[in-house]
């Protein structure tokens, strides 16, 4: 068996992607394991041909990967992969329609609406901004809808700042969504699916020094502190774990996902968004819920390319 691990891609997050890729593909190396690195490009039909038994491990994150494309032309191609098939991978790629799913699931999840960039150019901002205020309220939360990695996403605490926003989260893609905001604690569970079954790994909690976890606090070595296990009550921890599981199940995800978490003030944990592909870098969280459970990223990710394979 050649374990393929396809990194870069075409999207925003291709640095990301990047440093993931060489990270598992190191990691599955340091367990004597062979791996093959390759790009997304015109060669990698060749290479899936060229190598025997080839099992894949998409490490792409944003659209063209993480949205589920990728995972289909494995698909079609009858190539083994690691992680969630393509019809899921795009329903959650898509925060509106995860979100949805996980509220219509009777999970705990923002209140949330989705404005096309065509409605918002259509009907001006002004309207738009009071019909929003009255439906959710301030502070909201406007971000792209297929989007990763905070890019484009603002909090906006007051009418005015609603349009500048929006035109920030359009600028990935021509859907947005606006939530309400959820005040509390940030953490993120880890997913994890091996020979026994599911598990949600222990709660990293997330603390931005800048108090923002944007872009530059998630790649910036010491931008942001993690607490693992998060400083939560532990009846809290285990609902935050099961929100996570109850979430990958609703919506039929495989192998391993990373769903965010804010717990509020009283304790409820509320879904923010799941990821069929989280990041692997050195600051990422998927990797600190792994240590945390005292786990080795190179024996995860060959565990999952066994249960792939199969
Ligand atoms: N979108 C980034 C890679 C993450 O969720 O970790
Ligand atoms: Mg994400």
């Amino acid at each position: 068996m050649t374990i393929i691990v396809i990194s870069g891609g075409l999207s925003h997050e291709r640095d990301v992607s990047i440093r993931s890729g060489r990270r598992v593909s190191q990691a599955l190396r340091d367990k004597g394991h062979d791996v093959v690195e390759s790009d997304v490009n015109a060669d990698l039909v060749a290479l899936l041909g060229s190598v025997e038994d080839p099992v894949v491990i998409p490490m792409l994150h944003g659209g063209l990967g993480e949205d589920g494309a990728f995972s289909e032309v494995l698909g079609v191609l009858g190539v083994p992969f690691v992680g969630s098939r393509s019809g899921p991978a795009r329903a959650t790629f898509d925060k509106s329609i995860a979100t949805t799913a996980v509220h219509a699931a009777g999970l705990a999840a923002p209140r949330q609406l989705a404005l096309p960039h065509d409605i918002f150019r259509e009907l001006g901002a002004q309207s738009i901004m009071t019909a929003i205020g009255e439906q959710l309220g301030y502070p909201l939360m406007v971000k792209p809808s297929r989007s990763g990695s905070a890019l484009g996403a603002t909090k906006v605490s007051s009418a005015d700042e609603l349009p500048g926003a929006l035109v920030g989260a359009y600028a990935y893609g021509p859907m947005a969504v606006i939530e309400q905001f959820i005040t509390g604690t940030e953490v993120a569970v880890t997913v994890l699916e091996d020979a026994d079954g599911l598990r949600a790994l222990p709660p990293v909690e997330i603390r931005p020094s800048s108090g923002v976890y944007d872009y530059e606090a998630r790649y910036t070595a010491g931008a942001t502190r993690f607490v693992t296990p998060a400083e939560l009550p532990t009846a809290q921890l285990e609902a935050a774990k099961n929100l996570a599981l109850a979430a990958h199940r609703v919506l039929g995800l495989r192998h391993l996902s990373r769903t965010d978490i804010i717990v509020d003030g009283d304790g409820t944990p509320w879904f923010i968004e799941g990821n069929v592909a989280p990041g692997m870098t050195e600051t990422s969280l998927a990797p600190l819920a792994f240590e945390a459970a005292g786990l080795d990223l190179g024996d995860v990710f060959a565990g999952l390319v066994a249960l792939a394979g199969r």
